[in-house]
């Protein structure tokens, strides 16, 4: 597997929706693989399929707790709402402070193809509500109060 070089900010593939998924094959497997060898490099908690630059709905997540692998993610319910501090590996030194829903429930498909439900709450709520907006060309400083550069 391989570390990618993480995109950028400015680059047109943060700001396209990607497309779902349609069959799970070794590609994606392959691909999964790689966004985690990613994101451990950058030492980040979650990463999106654009990241990477690849525009399919792909994301993973881990806070600490195991990694989270989901394959056409979708939030079904949410409730709540919490404020914290934010930043992506996609828009580097910047932090900012984003409000979001405090829980979530979030289907989709594992590797397998097996569908998943996940219950989420505080960071992991926030981190799979961040990846998902990667998804749909959503970056969290569209949203994003009190921004800071730290350049
Ligand atoms: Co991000």
């Amino acid at each position: 597997m391989a570390v990618f070089q993480i995109v950028k900010i400015g680059d047109n593939i943060l700001r396209e929706k990607a497309k779902p998924v349609s069959k799970i094959n070794s590609n994606i497997h392959k691909l999964l693989d790689n966004m985690k060898d990613t994101m451990e490099h950058a030492n980040g908690v979650g990463l999106a399929a654009p990241q990477i630059g690849v525009s399919k709905r792909v994301i993973i997540v881990d806070i600490g707790e195991g990694l989270i692998e989901l394959i056409n993610p979708e939030i079904i319910k949410s409730s709540g709402k919490s404020t914290d501090v934010e930043g992506c590996l996609s828009v580097p030194d910047v932090n900012g402070e984003v409000t979001r829903a405090d829980k979530v429930v979030v289907v989709g498909l594992n590797r397998k193809g097996e569908k998943v439900e996940i219950k989420a709450e505080g960071l992991l709520a926030r981190a799979l509500q961040h990846e998902i907006d990667h998804l749909d060309g959503i970056l969290f400083i569209d949203n994003a109060k009190n921004v800071q550069n730290n350049e």
